[in-house]
């Protein structure tokens, strides 16, 4: 959680900040600030609530700066106003710092530095940083910073700029996300890419424990005493207009409406004449055909395709496999017998929850396999092997098409295990892959579906609660339904498996509760028109979506939504995208802020 963008160069400092600044407000969006350095002083400006109430104060000034460093908040520690807002600066200004995670142990710092005469202004656990380094510094920014975070308990990514030492950024990273851009005559930090890949895409990922000093010309890494490290620079393919809206309103919809393109590259990359394959699995045939039993942990959408996955792995594989929520996950008594592996999934590859659960997963000697869409982010580079699930940049806080390019990658993983382990032979395996060749267009014809959808959530904005009910593979899509729509239109709805309904949810249908079904062609459809029925009986109302010809529906309700004739198998990854749409629109009839909805941030890296 929280952005962060330091900028040290020719360009105009304000600018440059409040552009990546914008590009990362998926992180928080509560207060942000900036300090630039101009002259050797520092000067700080901060604003509670959204990042124009910033913008706008440097519309009329004119900033002549030779560095600066700014953050967008979501806030852990003290209520989102203006003295809560980073930068945070040490009592006689020398220092200003941006922080990104939780400092653990700060009330007793906090104590200890106001025991020394220090004192502070906000509620929070950063401020405390730009004490410790102020108390620490002799003559060098690095080494205060390097001897301050050896206090330090907990997470940062952490940026300091000093009176003192005035041309120069210095930043750490312990636990938080912090990427270094290397530009020609200048120099960029940030917590993700995104941030300054109009300027440059030379990156450097810090690793823990890896301090760096920027210069204009110059860009230094060390460890935590101050030896010189060799870091690689990485070139990134991602293009800048990957992060802009590209005409769309919101990047909600843009990252709806590229779905099929993402599932043809997907394709592109796993399918070689008609073989799955995953260059960065690192898993061999005989690992492979160790392993007995599959731990995925996941969280929120990922967490959803972690639960489909279950189906799949166990169809397909005939491996058994259980899902578990992150942050429930490290604090069970997981029992071993040895053959196990870890699933990770995650767009981001930040998520502290599932990162922890990585961690305890490999200190306990599983290994470790993980969906991530973020190349070079921590879950990433802690797993032995990785799946991407190249669904490019996704901004809009609620996941839409990285959920779907998690769900394919996954269905392509069950198939590639099962083939080795011949549980799905040649045929079948030919016969899907083909199948899967139809279904970027299957995802456009689902899209065609965005004017009856937009009826639909006109018709039924104003309702206060929602039940997603569905069976089988399509029982987590109900769970995804439902947690898009909370999300973004903060209307409380909740998913069910069907089956579950009779034993007390049913109490909650009456006359004013829409309940969407999901009911495409499948093992469990009889089942499933039986649970509308008893829905109907008590005038629920009814929002089905159905395969294509189906017209069992016809006398139940007015709201039916047809998806493609497909095998049941392929359902998910069509009756979801009438769910994203339905939400999408809703939250626009509720005028709610689409891609940035209240309370949340896109990266959660605080547990
Ligand atoms: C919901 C959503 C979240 C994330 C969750 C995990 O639309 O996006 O529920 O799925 O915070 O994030 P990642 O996948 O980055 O680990």
């Amino acid at each position: 959680m929280c952005g962060i963008v330091a900028y040290i160069g020719p360009k105009d400092i304000p600018s440059v900040i409040l552009v990546g600044l914008e590009r990362l407000s998926y992180r928080g969006y509560d207060s942000s600030g900036i300090s630039v350095m101009s002259n050797n002083d520092i000067t700080t400006w901060k604003k509670s609530g959204k990042l124009f109430n910033l913008s706008n104060v440097f519309k009329t000034l004119n900033v002549n700066a030779q560095l600066g460093i700014g953050h967008t908040r979501w806030a852990t520690h003290g209520v989102p106003n203006e003295i809560n807002a980073h930068p945070h600066l040490c009592p006689n200004k020398k220092v200003s710092i941006v922080h990104n995670g939780i400092i653990e142990n700060y009330a007793s710092l906090k104590k200890d530095l106001q025991n020394k005469g220090h004192i502070f202004r906000s509620e929070t656990d950063s401020e405390v940083i730009a004490h410790l380094i102020d108390h620490y510094f002799v003559d060098s920014l690095e080494d205060a910073v390097r001897r301050a975070c050896k206090d330090l308990e907990g997470s940062y990514g952490l940026v300091a700029i000093s009176e003192q030492d005035p041309n120069k950024i210095v930043a750490i990273r312990n636990g938080s996300p912090l990427i270094v851009g290397l530009g020609k005559q200048d120099n960029y930090l940030a917590s993700d890419i995104n941030a300054i890949i109009n300027h440059t895409k030379d990156i450097m990922f810090l690793e823990d424990d890896e301090c760096v000093i920027l210069t204009e010309n110059t860009v230094t890494v060390t460890d935590l005493s101050g030896n010189t490290l060799n870091k690689e620079t990485q070139h990134i393919a991602w293009s800048p207009e990957d992060a802009e809206k590209g005409g769309y309103e919101h990047f909600m919809l843009k990252e709806i409406y590229e779905q099929p393109t993402v599932i043809r590259s997907i394709l592109s990359k796993h399918i070689n004449d008609n073989k799955i394959n995953f260059k960065h699995l690192n898993l061999d045939k005989r690992s492979l055909s160790k392993i007995g039993r599959f731990i995925i942990q996941a969280c929120g959408t990922s967490w959803h395709a972690g639960l489909i996955a279950k189906y799949w792995i166990e169809k397909f594989a005939r491996i058994p496999t259980e899902v578990d929520i992150s942050s429930e996950f490290r604090y069970r008594h997981l029992l071993s017998s040895g053959n196990e592996a870890v699933i990770g999934i995650s767009q981001s590859g930040e998520t502290a929850d599932t990162l922890a659960c990585i961690r305890e997963a490999k200190s306990k000697f599983f290994k470790v396999f993980s969906f991530v869409n973020v190349k070079n982010s921590s879950i990433d580079r802690e797993s032995d092997g990785v799946i991407y699930t190249h669904s490019g940049p996704e901004i809009g806080v609620a996941s839409t098409k990285n959920y779907l390019a998690q769900l394919l990658n996954i269905y392509l993983f069950s198939l590639y295990f099962g083939f080795s382990k011949k549980t799905v032979s040649d045929s079948e395996l030919a016969g899907r892959l083909d199948e899967l060749s139809q279904l970027p267009d299957l995802i456009e014809k689902c899209l065609q579906l965005n004017d009856q959808l937009k009826v639909i959530a006109k018709k039924y904005a104003s309702s206060r609660d929602f039940i997603f009910i569905g069976r089988g593979v399509n029982y987590p899509t109900a769970l995804e339904g439902a947690l898009k729509l909370k999300e973004i239109s903060y209307i409380h709805s909740t998913g069910y498996p069907a089956g579950e309904l009779k034993h007390g949810p049913i109490a909650l249908i009456d006359a004013n509760m829409p309940i969407v079904c999901l009911c495409p062609q499948s093992d469990t459809y009889d089942k499933m028109i039986s649970n509308i029925q008893e829905v109907k009986a008590r005038d629920g109302k009814l929002i089905i979506i159905a395969s294509e010809g189906d017209d069992s529906f016809n006398d139940m309700s007015e709201d039916i939504i047809y998806i493609p004739k497909c095998s049941q198998d392929l359902t998910p990854m069509l009756s979801v995208i009438p769910l994203q749409l339905l939400s999408y629109h809703i939250s626009i009839e509720l005028g709610c802020n689409v891609d940035q909805p209240r309370n949340l941030a896109k990266s959660v890296t605080v547990e």
